[in-house]
Order: C-alpha cells, then structure tokens, then sequence
C-alpha cells in the first residue's frame, strides 16, 4: 500500500512538472533561403529568438540560383505536407504561388499603415487578385557600375547611352587600361532574365502586357535589345564568357580590375569596396543607359517573406515576418550585408548613410524600377526568354530568330490558360 502511494505520488509530479513543460516546447518556424544569403541571417535569428522565446527559426540552406530555389519550395507544396512555415519569396514568385494556393493571405493581418512604411512596387510586387501574400524585406534594383578612376583619367563623360558605354569601352581597351568593356550576366538563368528587362526598357521595348497578355518579343525594340548584348561580345567589349557568367562571375571580373563597366545588383558596392578589392575606391554607380531618348529602367527585383498556408503556426509565423521586414532589423541587416532595404527611409538614415555614402542617391533607382511581368506563368515565360536569349547570345541563332521563337512561345504558353496572362 506504501509502495502504491509512492508510485502515486511520483506519477502525479511527473504530470504536474512534465505537463508545462511540454506546453511550452517552441514552435519550430522553418524556411529555405539562398545558400549564400542565409550565412547572413544568424545575426537577425539570434535576435528574434530573443525576443521570442517560445519561437525558433530553422534556416534551410537551398542553392543560389533563385529558379533553383523557386524549384525547391514549388516541388514541396505540390506534393503535399511541405516542411516549410515561412516562405521566402522573390518577387516574381508571388503570383504563381498565390494563384496555387501555397499562401496565407495577409491582406487582414497586415495594418494599412504599417504597409505604408514600405516602397509601394514592393508592397504591390506581394499582391495578387487583391490578396497580399507577401511582406518586403530587402528590395534590389540593378545598376551600371563604373570605373570613375579610369573615366576621370581619360577626360570621359559616364555614359549615357547604349553607344556611349560602347565607345568608351573600345576606347578605354584600345589604350590597354581595361581588359574588358562591359560585363553582364549572360548565363541560361533566372538572372539573364532580369538583365535583359532593364536592357529592353532602354530599347523602348516591353516582354509581356500583363494586363492584356501582349508579348513584345518579336517587336524591333526588343530585337534590337539583344542585338546590342550580341554585338557587345562580337566586337570584342563583352568577353565569350559572359553567356555562361552569372551575377557573381560579373563580380569577380570587375572587381579584379578587369572590366571598365558591370551591370549588377546593389550587394557588389560594398564588395567591390572591401579593403582587399582592388579596385576599392575606384568605382561608381549610375541607373543603366538607354537608347537616345529612351527611358533607363533598372529592374525590380528582391525577396520577402510570405506565410505557407500549411503551416500549423500562423501566429507565430506572422510575428516573424513582421519581425523580420521591420524598420530595425532592415536597419541592422543592410549595415550589416550592403544589401537595400524596402523600407525607403532607411536610404536617408543616419547610421545607414555614415556607413554606405551613396544609398541617398539609389532610392530614385529603387522608386522607377521596372517589375518582370507579374503573372502566375511567370517562371515557364522565363524559361522560353532564358532558352533563347541564350541561343542569340551564343550566335546560335540570330536576334530576330530567336526573339521570333520566343515571342511564338510566349504566347503558346499564355494562350493556354484562360484569360490570357492574367
Ligand atoms: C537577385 C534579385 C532577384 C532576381 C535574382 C536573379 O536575387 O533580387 O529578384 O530574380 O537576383 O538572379
């Protein structure tokens, strides 16, 4: 009978203590993110964590390439019970995700005003059919950098044109001060995509209508869009190689010293910058060129984070999220990386300029910068782009072929959904 009493009295303690404890075992948040980004977050998790003690984050590491990634989190939530919580999404991922289903929409979770405290193509690239399934944080817009030192040497003007960076590159070359005009990333990938938005705009040129589901592919702008990238390697500017480089081969060759102009996205200034680049000090950045008279467009990219609607935590997911694209820790995130920030004050902050100079002058380029096609098909239409871009930068097919094919595709491809691109 004693013996019963003390089982007893041992199994009721063991309730009682077990029983907080296990209500109070954290919820696991997970989501994947680039491989080369996520070595960047432990700072901001440490932090979260902090503040939140009943919540861990779990960062999964995926590859670079954000089609790659984009791969990952679409083969998890079609087949079903995806590990992920978080979901985190560049912006051209959102209609195709939204229009599945994948994503709680925040339209109700989400404060106007709060909202209000972002850059507003960031907050309209997370839209969908008047749903929001994505909250902002760190924006990117692509750029033209140069070298100022060799420019400023020569007596040259930056280049505002297309033919401009052309002659000062042959000229630069001819007189053996770089080794290389212009580097670009040309690789068969998401990035060749984005490039060649920017290099459409200039040419007065658009790839897809997303309101009608017109595409202008085959139009002359775009033909002559790809046939400046093609002539910038046939005549010698643009190394063979830019058609297999992708954002970060730009990077190494310019940084070396090897190129007098990059077209690349804001992270590579303060690497460019770093004490051991060789060419630290001696560069500048301006939005890209255009065609005379034409209109400079950078384009619109970065990443932000949505809520997967399988997850079985969405309190704590949405604390996240908001913890995550909130004015301080963008602030800490973008002292911390170089990266830019969706929230625009952040360009004119105090802590932010004493540390990067030139981020007063980028909100300009991140206010104008031009959205990919924001639609559901958005990942097969770059796709068909990225094939054939890759034919005409290679010479295997000429612009006007390849852009034929493309624009046919294109169209292929959204005529079979209902509706057009929509
Ligand atoms: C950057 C941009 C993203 C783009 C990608 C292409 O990560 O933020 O929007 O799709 O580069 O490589």
């Amino acid at each position: 009978m004693q013996r019963f009493g003390l089982l007893l009295v041992c199994l009721l303690s063991v309730a009682f203590f077990a029983r907080p404890a296990l209500t109070q075992r954290p919820v696991t948040l997970s989501f994947l993110i680039q491989a080369q980004e996520a070595s960047k977050w432990p700072a901001i998790i440490q932090q979260f964590e902090a503040e939140n003690p009943g919540i861990r984050l779990n960062l999964v590491e995926g590859p670079n390439p954000t089609n790659q990634v984009e791969d990952l989190y679409t083969a998890a939530f079609l087949l079903g019970k995806a590990p992920y919580d978080l979901v985190y999404m560049d912006i051209t991922w959102v209609p195709k995700f939204a229009a599945a289903g994948w994503l709680l929409d925040l339209s109700d979770r989400i404060a106007r005003e709060e909202l209000a405290q972002f850059l507003a193509a960031d907050v309209e690239g997370g839209r969908y059919e008047g749903g929001l399934y994505r909250l902002p944080f760190r924006t990117d817009f692509a750029l033209l950098y140069y070298r100022k030192d060799l420019l400023e040497e020569a007596g040259l003007k930056p280049p505002k044109t297309f033919d401009e960076l052309m002659q000062i590159s042959q000229n630069l070359k001819a007189q053996a001060k770089a080794e290389w005009g212009f580097v670009w990333p040309g690789r068969q990938y998401e990035g060749a995509a984005a490039m060649f938005v920017e290099i459409l705009k200039g040419h007065g040129g658009f790839w897809i209508d997303p309101g009608t589901g017109e595409v202008g592919l085959d139009q002359p702008p775009a033909i002559d869009a790809v046939r400046f990238l093609r002539s910038t390697i046939e005549q010698g500017v643009s190394p063979p190689g830019v058609t297999n480089y992708a954002e970060d081969q730009v990077r190494f060759l310019f940084q070396s010293g090897g190129a007098v102009f990059m077209r690349n996205w804001p992270y590579a200034f303060p690497l460019a910058n770093a004490p051991d680049s060789p060419v630290r000090g001696k560069v500048a950045i301006q939005p890209m060129v255009s065609a005379p008279g034409g209109e400079s467009g950078a384009c619109k990219g970065g990443w932000g984070l949505g809520i997967a609607k399988t997850t079985r935590h969405p309190q704590e997911a949405l604390r996240a999220i908001q913890f995550i694209s909130s004015l301080n820790t963008q602030r800490d995130f973008m002292l911390e990386t170089g990266y830019v920030p969706s929230r625009p004050t952040l360009y004119a902050d105090s802590q932010i300029v004493a540390k990067y100079d030139y981020y007063p002058q980028l909100l300009a380029v991140a206010e104008q910068a031009v959205l990919r096609p924001p639609i559901p098909q958005y990942a097969q239409a770059s796709d068909i782009l990225q094939r054939y871009l890759s034919a005409a930068f290679s010479g295997q097919l000429s612009p006007e072929q390849a852009m034929q094919r493309a624009a046919r595709e294109t169209r292929a491809l959204l005529g079979r959904y209902q509706g057009g691109a929509g």
